[in-house]
């Protein structure tokens, strides 16, 4: 059993925290398809404590997504615990402090990923955030730096000693960046060095059947980002195949182009059209992933700006092609 708090998951699946992907639009949805933790976008606290608009607003949660947490980072003490105090007044049933990010802007400056070059630092930051809530606090980090500098063992024994209530490892080092393999491997030795601290595993899990392999890997709960982007079906068909053993089909196309276009909505709803629909561009290619003829309509969708042409045209598609044999679509 996850234990987290008061919260109490049976092998929790949880979405990964995803700048401009995992939005409230995208979460609430991904929440009706089974995700069991949701978390915001990662959120500087420097822009929490100015309380900058666009921060404040990647903040905002709904009661229908819960357990949702609050994803910060930054590593100035001060305004760690003032962006704690006033991120706790929002309601989120959790903290979870990035200390993982490996982009330059971000790690190089010492947070994130930064973290895992200076144990001092990350143990202060951990404090500046566990000393100022009465929430549970979670961590999410990579393995290291860098292949030489693997330190995730250390980090699970200072975060259980510092009241961190569970771990998500990326299994990947800073400088790896997404290039080679998540290194699962590492999740044993984890749960060794900290056994009483919950571990989610992270990285590179696409499938129902990587879900399967992860937990067999001695994970408490798995955490899936790029393999849920525009596929919540993922949540839905993992807790199906480990439940039974047998692997729910792919969605057919018409489920598909409705949940595409039921995402597009919400995120319309939440940034407006001038923001949502360009920003939502990025996502038609796996919503239609396996449909065939799509190079024609991805070009048309790419110039469109409003909801309404789009949802024309994505309905004509789906009368033409309804009865394509997905499969196919995909050799
Ligand atoms: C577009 C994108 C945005 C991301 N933003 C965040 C973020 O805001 N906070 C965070 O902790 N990790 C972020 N990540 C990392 C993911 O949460 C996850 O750790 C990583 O993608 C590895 O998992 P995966 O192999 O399942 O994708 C982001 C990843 C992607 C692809």
């Amino acid at each position: 059993m996850f234990r987290l708090g008061t919260i109490e998951l049976e092998r929790p699946i949880a979405l990964a925290p995803m700048d401009d992907v995992t939005d409230l639009a995208y979460r609430r949805l991904c929440k009706r398809f089974g995700a069991d933790l949701v978390y915001t976008e990662f959120t500087n606290v420097e822009g929490i404590v100015r309380r900058v608009p666009r921060s404040m607003q990647k903040l905002e949660m709904t009661d229908d997504e819960r357990p949702v947490a609050i994803q910060l980072y930054g590593s100035n003490g001060e305004s760690l615990a003032e962006a704690t105090k006033i991120v706790e007044e929002l309601g989120p049933d959790f903290i979870d402090i990035n200390c993982g990010c490996w982009v330059k802007k971000v790690a190089n400056r010492g947070d994130g990923a930064g973290l895992l070059k200076d144990l001092k630092r990350f143990e202060q930051v951990t404090r500046s955030v566990v000393e100022n809530t009465t929430l549970p606090v979670t961590v999410k980090t990579r393995l290291g730096w860098d292949d030489k500098s693997i330190v995730v063992e250390d980090v699970a024994r200072m975060l259980a000693a510092n009241g961190v209530q569970a771990l998500t490892v990326h299994a990947r080092t800073r400088c790896q960046g997404y290039t080679g393999r998540a290194d699962w491997s590492w999740f044993e030795r984890i749960k060794t060095a900290a056994p009483d601290l919950p571990l989610l595993g992270n990285g590179d899990v696409e499938t129902p059947e990587d879900v399967k392999r992860i937990f067999e890997a001695g994970v408490d709960g798995v955490m899936i980002g790029r393999g849920a982007i525009a596929n919540p079906w993922l949540f839905r068909r993992s807790k199906a195949y480990l439940a039974t053993g047998a692997l729910p089909p792919e969605p057919e196309l018409r489920e598909r182009v409705e949940v595409c276009l039921e995402h597009l909505r919400a995120q319309v709803e939440l940034r407006g059209e001038r923001r949502g629909v360009p920003s939502f561009r990025k996502l038609y290619g796996n919503y239609l992933k396996y449909a065939r003829n799509i190079a024609h309509l991805r070009r048309i969708l790419m110039t469109l700006v409003e909801v309404e042409p789009i949802e024309a045209l994505l309905r004509q598609f789906l009368e033409k092609h309804e009865n394509d044999d997905l499969s196919a679509g995909a050799a």
